[in-house]
């Protein structure tokens, strides 16, 4: 069993990563509940959402189901939601749990965060990537005019995290949530980084996925205890996200997984990083190893000047600036600002390596 503790500016909590402890979830409650209300998706709900249930001793426990996918971070589910809060009479003293990957960790999170002025909520991710979400209190839905624009600040009292739940994730999922696992470890150490990539996501241990996301969850969990609201360095995390922003808008939610943005987004971060340095940052390494394991490489012909543009919504820029996290070694993240004019070069530049190779 791996666990965490991380301070938050209201409280403290335990992250906890172990094989089948879905089934005693009772055991991480820090206190007692009048009612816990479950909210999960129709994918993850027939896998296990009975474990769940068999797991909790108490009569008071009710599950609500919605459609799985990103558009149900809406203002329409999350206003149903509070509606079966309050037809089950749930009260301050209540728990809810976020059984799913991040999309139901942001939704129930920020349920909980607004249902009569915040209740307790427990996070228990069944995505990797949820190692991300899970971690960090920030909770949120969709607007339709961008992502993750209403939400708030809001830790959960704990995150249950248990790794034989990911054995039925779909390949493109693992590929999503493995290259936030590399981010965190070319923002943080070297060793961390080789040994990810020295291994096929396909001949990956369950004890090997146990390290690689306590590793990644303490890289997180480090930077987000220095700074909670994103004033500093909580920027470093955007690690290949600038152009991974751009490219889901451009090709539009659902045709490319997030963490399969991010890997191309961060291969251009080292692409910039590496000519910025004059020194080689892993570009070469990080290209094969994505290619190996099967990562959608490419900008997916998205007009340069329209990625451009997109990239200046993203949440860094300053001033109509596009600033970018870039490293000067792995594990020395920076955060740079960029011209236009740099950045169409770079872009093209990085358009020709990715079809050359
Ligand atoms: N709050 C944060 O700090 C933060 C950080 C990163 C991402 N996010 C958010 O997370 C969301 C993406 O999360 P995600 O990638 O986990 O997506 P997701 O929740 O949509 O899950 C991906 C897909 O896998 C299915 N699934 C989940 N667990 C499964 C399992 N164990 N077996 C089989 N299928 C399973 C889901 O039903 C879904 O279809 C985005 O909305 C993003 O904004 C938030
Ligand atoms: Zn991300």
């Amino acid at each position: 069993m791996k666990q965490l503790r991380v301070g938050t500016s209201t409280h403290d909590y335990t992250i906890t990563i172990d094989e089948n402890i879905r089934y005693d979830l009772q055991k991480f409650f820090t206190k007692s509940y009048s009612k816990i209300l479950i909210i999960t998706d129709d994918q993850v709900a027939p896998l296990y959402l009975d474990d769940i249930l068999a797991g909790l001793q108490t009569e008071n426990v009710i599950h609500t189901t919605i459609p799985s996918g990103e558009a149900t971070k809406s203002i329409e589910y999350y206003y149903q939601l509070q509606t079966v809060a309050l037809e089950n009479r749930l009260d301050r003293n209540s728990l809810i749990i976020a059984l799913g990957g991040g999309v139901i960790g942001d939704l129930a999170g920020f349920v909980a965060a607004t249902f009569m002025r915040g209740i307790d909520y427990m996070q228990v991710p069944t995505t990797i990537l949820a190692h991300d979400s899970s971690v960090g209190g920030k909770v949120a839905i969709n607007h339709e005019l961008g992502k993750n624009l209403i939400g708030s600040f809001y830790p959960p009292v704990a995150v249950v995290y248990d790794v034989n739940m990911m054995q039925t994730l779909p390949e493109n999922e693992i590929r999503s949530g493995y290259a936030e696992l590399v981010k965190e470890a070319f923002i943080s150490d070297k060793a961390f980084l080789q040994e990810i990539l020295n291994k096929p996501l396909s001949k990956l241990t369950n004890e090997e996925l146990k390290e690689h996301l306590y590793k990644g969850v303490k890289v997180k969990a480090k930077i987000v205890e220095q700074d909670e609201k994103e004033a500093n360095i909580r920027m470093f995390l955007n690690f290949g996200h600038t152009l991974a922003h751009a490219m889901e808008t451009s090709l539009g939610y659902g045709r490319i997984t997030h963490g399969e943005s991010v890997a191309v987004g961060m291969l251009f971060a080292l692409h910039i990083s590496e000519q910025t340095y004059n020194k080689p940052l892993y570009y070469d390494e990080l290209f094969d190893w994505l290619q190996n394991n099967g990562y959608p490489l490419s900008l997916f012909d998205i007009p340069l000047d329209n990625v451009i543009q997109l990239m200046k919504l993203d949440k860094k820029s300053l001033n109509q600036h596009i600033q970018m996290v870039l490293l000067s070694e792995i594990g020395e993240p920076t955060v740079e600002k960029m011209e236009d004019e740099q950045l169409k070069k770079m872009l093209q530049s990085f358009k020709k390596e990715l079809t050359a190779k």
